[in-house]
């Protein structure tokens, strides 16, 4: 098969090498990918926003299969406008994708489903949410309607810092905002729980707890992801029970009721509280790095599960995974999530120790005059499977001195939180 990848992360190139694994495989492109894929695959510099481009590559080279990775392209409906030209995308369509695209659409649902979420009000202007905010209860967290990378949203400890919050969203910091979301804060510990579904059959993915803020303890900003481990140490057999019947199942059966199908990758990022889960919100595709964590313990071949759920056959594979413990870990550029240095070169890739439990997934970085250079703010990820998550973290801070890069930084806690349970 001919497949084409949208995306440029970690994620991606943790795609890129599950498909490479399957003998289906002939021809694989990135659209645009980073310095890792060009490795494997052939980087094609397309922005995955631009559709009609897009629809012009697959269709000359013409490519079986496309799989989305980013968010941004299954929210504005790709997968409609090539669906149009009879070509395959694994990922679910625009209407669905509100679930990520819009916060207000899936707290609606959740109210109609009775699905458990942090108690809400949705407002279209500062004198409304000032008045709501006088009698409010803190913390409270204020969150801007549209996608907003990772961003736009602000746990405030008090009236004033809430008031501010909210005029910074309606003052357009993350783009247009007709909406501001004001919710009751949740007072947990989150775990990415992520499924991938036909429509009909839906099949667990994986579950993972990822590492947002940037700094050691989790202070700081928030960031796209520090790090990661799977399983979470979380999930039980009632507490999935109760994700899926609570949960999952409505939200999928309202989708229904809107006259269409949930198809693809989906990822419920919960609170936990008590074992029970209530519903943060939703995202249309896999976490980053949650992806890179989960993807390496995978047993089934990666393409035939894209196609079984385009055929709507999912029920029909049997997915099967390593049982191992997962840790990741992402190296970032000094100052991120703020400003970084670009196009620093990074050396010594040589030295690295990869093997089959050992794994290195480029994000932020492209290839100049054959030597590899930091282009993003998120930059490699490092990834490990062991018997035990401290084994796996040990071989990550292993790879991680034989690198140099001295403009890079990472946070050496990743999956303290279990591994001092261990
Ligand atoms: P979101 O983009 O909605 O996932 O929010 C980003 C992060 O903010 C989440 O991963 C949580 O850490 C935090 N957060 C969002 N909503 C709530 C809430 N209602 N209560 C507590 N924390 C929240
Ligand atoms: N790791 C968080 C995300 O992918 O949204």
């Amino acid at each position: 098969m001919k497949i084409a990848i949208l995306g440029s992360g970690g994620r991606e190139h943790a795609i890129a090498i599950s498909i490479l694994k399957s003998n289906k495989i002939r021809k694989l492109y990135c659209i645009p990918g980073n310095a890792g894929t060009s490795e494997l695959a052939e980087n094609i510099s397309i922005d995955i926003n631009n559709f009609e481009k897009i629809y012009n590559f697959l269709n000359e080279k013409k490519i079986d299969l496309v799989v989305v990775g980013p968010e941004e392209p299954l929210v504005n409906g790709i997968v409609d406008y090539l669906e149009k030209f009879n070509i395959q995308v694994f990922g679910p369509n625009k209407k669905a994708s509100q679930l990520e695209g819009s916060k207000i659409f899936t707290k609606n649902l959740c109210q109609e489903y009775n699905i458990p979420t942090a108690a809400f009000g949705v407002f279209q202007n500062m004198k409304d949410t000032k008045k709501y905010l006088e009698n409010s209860k803190y913390p409270i967290v204020i969150k801007a309607d549209n996608l907003a990378a990772g961003k736009g949203v602000y746990i405030c400890k008090n009236k004033k810092e809430a008031l501010q919050s909210v005029k910074e969203i309606f003052e357009g910091k993350f783009g247009k905002a007709k909406n501001v979301l004001v919710e009751e804060f949740l007072d947990g510990e989150e775990m990415s729980y992520f499924i991938i579904t036909d429509g009909k059959t839906i099949k667990n993915f994986g579950t993972a707890q990822d590492h947002k803020r940037v700094g050691e303890g989790d202070l700081g900003n928030n960031t796209g992801g520090m790090g990661a481990y799977s399983p979470s140490r979380l999930i039980n057999k009632t507490l999935e029970e109760k994700i899926l019947n609570k949960i999952i199942e409505p939200t999928l059966a309202g989708l229904n009721k809107l006259k269409t199908k949930y198809r693809g990758f989906l990822y419920a990022g919960l609170m936990i509280i008590k074992n029970e889960p209530y519903l943060i919100e939703y995202n249309v595709r896999m976490g980053d790095p949650e992806c890179q964590t989960i993807l390496p313990l995978l047993k089934t071949d990666i393409i035939d599960l894209f196609i079984s759920c385009n055929n709507q056959n999912l029920n029909d594979l049997n997915l099967t995974w390593q049982n191992k413990k997962s840790v990741c870990v992402v190296l970032c550029s000094n100052g991120y999530p703020e400003k970084y240095e670009k196009n620093v070169k990074i050396q010594n890739f040589d030295k690295l120790k990869l093997d089959r439990k050992n794994f290195l997934f480029h994000a932020g970085t492209s290839k100049s005059e054959n030597e590899i250079i930091a282009t993003g703010g998120r930059v490699l990820n490092f990834v490990s499977l062991s018997e035990s998550f401290s084994k796996a973290r040990e071989e990550i801070h292993k790879n991680l001195s034989r690198l140099r890069w001295e403009k890079g930084f990472y946070r050496k806690d990743i999956a303290s939180k279990v591994i001092n349970k261990e």
